[in-house]
């Protein structure tokens, strides 16, 4: 409290662990104060609307420590995409592994995802449709330690990502796969973290009979683009200083955090249905019908054992926004 009523501090930095997220923000953004927040922003998508809509009410920057948008590999990676020179992004998988370190309020989805959910977003440039998630807690009770995401966009693309606190190697991995080249993203190595390879599938225009009809495998080259070293904390704080100097929204602002945070909602909605598509899309219709639930972020039949294969057949009302399964 002394901090926040300081009138010589104008920024606050807030590293707890997520469920002080939402009370500090709040109460940092009331006195006046530009915030950041670590990732994941809040607990649900009603706090993280709550805290953006106070932001902008008071003109504040909020900023979210989406560490990796400003990696120069990620960067690189999204100017690359950008230009065509991998064709149609036709899928993204990630994978981000370790032993440990178990978190007692959180599940590793919400401990691990949102590096890769951010990342999938800002190379995508959109929502997801839909959002299935399955997992498992061998460790903690209730609280899983392995789970795999998927997100489904438009156009016939999606994502998967695969995290867990139950994993001998570190890995951080992810494969953006074009219609003409594929790019292989190590975050673990030193200097070579993304790799481009010249490898597609071609599929014959035009064929009349079974026997005409056969793919072609194109392996080329690989190889490995030049990326400028610099340290992605350095420059996030250094753009949080920016926004606020130059009165700008930042590149991972409450916005973009939020949307991190429905899709974290949405994967604890889908984990409590058996691995149930939660829909995104608020004028998607349910598939099987409109039982409507409760709302408080968990599922009706919730047990904390993600894992199985329901055919979720119910939808979740969030602030502003339908979270559906479908
Ligand atoms: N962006 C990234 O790359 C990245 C990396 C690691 C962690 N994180 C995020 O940073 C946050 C903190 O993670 P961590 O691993 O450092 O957690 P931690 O538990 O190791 O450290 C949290 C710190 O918060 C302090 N703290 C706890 N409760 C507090 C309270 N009520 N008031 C004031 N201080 C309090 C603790 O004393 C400790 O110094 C989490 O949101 C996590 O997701 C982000």
């Amino acid at each position: 409290m002394t901090l926040l009523n300081d009138t010589e501090i104008d920024a606050v930095v807030i590293a707890t662990p997520v469920r002080f997220h939402y009370e500090m923000a709040k109460a940092s953004l009331n006195a006046g104060k530009h915030t950041f927040i670590e990732k994941p922003m809040a607990r649900t998508v009603a706090e993280g609307e709550e805290l953006v809509a106070l932001a902008e009410r008071q003109g504040l920057v909020l900023m979210v420590g989406h560490t990796f948008l400003f990696s120069p590999a990620v960067r690189r990676m999204k100017e690359i995409i950008d230009s065509g020179d991998i064709g149609e992004l036709q899928y993204i998988s990630a994978r981000r592994l370790n032993l440990g370190l178990f978190q007692k309020d959180i599940n590793v989805a919400w401990d691990l995802a949102p590096h890769d959910i951010s990342i999938i977003l800002h190379l995508l440039d959109e929502q997801p449709a839909s959002v299935s998630c399955q997992g498992n807690s061998h460790v903690t009770r209730g609280i899983e330690d392995v789970t795999m995401m998927y997100l489904n966009f438009r156009k016939n693309r999606c994502a998967f990502i695969q995290n867990s606190w139950l994993d001998p190697k570190k890995v951080r991995q992810m494969t953006v796969v074009g219609s003409r080249r594929m790019i292989v993203y190590d975050d673990t190595e030193p200097l070579e973290k993304l790799k481009i390879y010249d490898a597609r599938v071609e599929v014959p225009p035009h064929y009349d009979s079974f026997a005409e009809f056969t793919y072609s495998y194109h392996y080329g080259d690989a190889y490995v683009p030049y990326i400028k070293q610099d340290e992605p904390l350095k420059l996030e704080c250094q753009h949080f200083l920016d926004c606020i100097r130059e009165e700008c929204a930042p590149i991972t602002g409450g916005r973009h955090g939020l949307e991190v945070v429905r899709i974290l909602e949405a994967s604890t909605i889908s984990l409590g249905q058996h691995g149930a598509a939660v829909s995104l899309d608020p004028s998607a219709p349910s598939r099987n019908g409109d039982q409507r639930l409760d709302g408080d972020g968990k599922s009706a039949n919730s047990n904390g054992h993600g894992n199985g294969n329901g055919n979720g057949d119910a939808i979740t009302p969030a602030a502003g926004r339908n979270i559906l399964a479908v």
